[in-house]
């Protein structure tokens, strides 16, 4: 247990934690207890014999025009299919699913191995694009069985014509592997690059669009933390050793990007330049070592599963598995516990999020789904299990530090965000010193302006906990 944790909890008893700096400006765009797909007759079903409706669980989302995409990957031998779409037009709370391109797509048997075996994560670009990382390994929880080879497989979402599809080499992935996110670089639809996450090498493929081939960049960023692997979710504690996961693009206004990225099992952020993983021989060399560069820890419980960059506000806002919450980091500030946001945090709603999108009009789109009870325990169809939040990403993160001007040296003229925080300074437990580093950075130098000091019942020592650290909050939340 954090150390700091016994004299966190005094000052909290009495501190009005919401809803002052908890907006949770997200709301419920659809729910399931159990997903229901749009089967068009009785003889369609026929062609799915193995179907078993509690196998199949949502996991990945995206959104392109009026569709809203949903995967449901092949856990276990029931799933029906394992991409699928339902009208964002749909007024109904729990729409059935709709099969993506079209039901032979997903069928076994005459047709042998589906055209998408299990897919956990996709990507519509602004080329018309929809991107299918397909994993091609079926009943992952059961007797695990690589059907096909781990995929790219790419849809013209204008007539939802298969495009492209590329294997992912051989000496590219490990018996290990596991192709679970991906993100996509599109400012040319030409000369687009996927950055396709292999948790379990756990390595990166960099796939080029215009010159149809990849190439795996390995990094220790890319490894699980030994002691980031525990994790506690619904009352279900589990284990995962699980590499980069996370992974976010921040345009950085030369062609290239930011790559911010972070293994699963981990709390740790790091980032690497784009124009370092667009070339073959940089990448892949030792000598690159040190251009990836470790940002910094969101401490402890900051496991995190997505992420994704705002491009209109440069946040970027994540999810964290053991908090039912997302959160947010405004990029260019400090990596640090204090510069984490709240956004939307519920035990209810928010149980295992675990994809996240940003669309062109600003909308996040989240998907919780309860995985690890569905893995290891039992979900109850007589609950909402699965649901879809959805809200505007600058409102979102309104009264969050993120929203917050950078930090103003400055004291006599502090922002007038920043006037309105009150920020308690308490004694640094690990150093004895006074709060400047943590607290008064943080938020802008304001240590002046609405301080107090705090004492720990203990009376010498006490910890750094400003106002608006969101993370620090709930680790004692959690504890209470
Ligand atoms: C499908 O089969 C069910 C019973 O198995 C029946 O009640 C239903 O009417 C059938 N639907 C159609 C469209 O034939
Ligand atoms: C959604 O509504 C628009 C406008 O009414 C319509 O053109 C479109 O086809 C609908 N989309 C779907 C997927 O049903
Ligand atoms: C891309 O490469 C794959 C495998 O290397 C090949 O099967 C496919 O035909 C190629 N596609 C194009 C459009 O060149
Ligand atoms: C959710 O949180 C509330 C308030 O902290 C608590 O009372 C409730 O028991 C929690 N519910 C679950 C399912 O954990």
């Amino acid at each position: 247990m954090w150390p700091g944790l016994a004299v966190l909890l005094p000052f909290l008893a009495n501190f009005p934690i919401s809803p002052a700096n908890a907006i949770d400006n997200l709301r419920v765009a659809f729910q399931w207890k159990q997903v229901e797909y749009a089967w068009p007759d009785n003889d369609t079903r026929l062609l799915f014999p193995a179907y078993k409706k509690e196998d199949n669980v949502p996991l990945g989302l995206e959104v392109a025009g009026d569709r809203l995409f949903i995967t449901v990957p092949r856990w276990k031998l029931g799933v029906a299919a394992s991409l699928n779409y339902i009208s964002l037009n749909d007024t109904r709370e729990s729409p059935p699913l709709n099969p993506y391109p079209s039901w032979a797509a997903h069928q076994y048997g005459a047709f042998g191995i589906p055209e998408v075996v299990s897919t956990f994560r996709i990507r519509a670009d602004r080329c018309g694009r929809l991107w299918v990382l397909d994993t091609g390994l079926v009943d992952i929880l059961t007797e695990p069985e690589q059907q096909a080879p781990p995929a790219l497989i790419v849809y013209d979402l204008a007539n939802d014509q298969i495009i492209r599809k590329y294997v992912i080499p051989a000496d590219q992935r490990t018996t290990d592997s596991l192709f679970a996110n991906i993100v996509v670089e599109d400012y040319s639809c030409e000369d687009s690059f996927a950055y396709l996450g292999d948790l379990g090498g756990p390595g990166l493929v960099v796939y080029s669009w215009k010159e149809n081939r990849s190439w795996l960049v390995k990094h220790h960023f890319f490894h699980p933390d030994p002691q980031g692997g525990e994790f506690l979710v619904a009352g279900v504690t589990f284990h995962w050793t699980d590499g980069i996961f996370g992974m976010a693009l921040a345009p950085t206004g030369d062609g290239y990007s930011t790559l911010y990225f972070h293994p699963l099992s981990s709390t740790m952020e790091f980032a690497v330049s784009t124009q370092l993983l667009r070339d073959p021989d940089r990448s892949t060399s030792p000598k690159s070592f040190h251009e990836f560069q470790a940002l910094g820890s969101r401490g402890p419980n900051g496991q995190s599963s997505v992420s994704f960059l705002d491009p209109a506000t440069g946040i970027l806002i994540y999810a964290l598995t053991n908090l039912n919450a997302i959160a947010c980091w405004k990029t260019g500030t400090t990596y640090n516990i204090q510069q984490q946001g709240r956004v939307y945090m519920n035990n209810v709603t928010m149980v295992f999020p675990n994809d996240l999108k940003i669309d062109q009009n600003g909308n996040i789109w989240v998907l919780s789904d309860r995985l690890p009870v569905f893995m290891y325990s039992e979900l109850n169809p007589e609950e909402y299990n699965f649901r879809i939040l959805t809200g505007s990403a600058r409102e979102a993160v309104q009264g969050t530090v993120c929203s917050m001007k950078p930090a103003v040296v400055d004291q006599s003229s502090p922002s007038p965000n920043i006037q309105k925080m009150p920020v308690p300074v308490l004694t640094n437990r690990a150093t004895g010193n006074a709060a400047g580093a943590g607290a008064g950075v943080a938020t802008g130098g304001s240590a002046g302006a609405g301080s107090g000091t705090l004492k720990s019942s203990a009376g010498t020592e006490a910890v750094n906990v400003p106002l608006i650290s969101f993370l620090g909050l709930i680790i004692a939340q959690l504890a209470a």
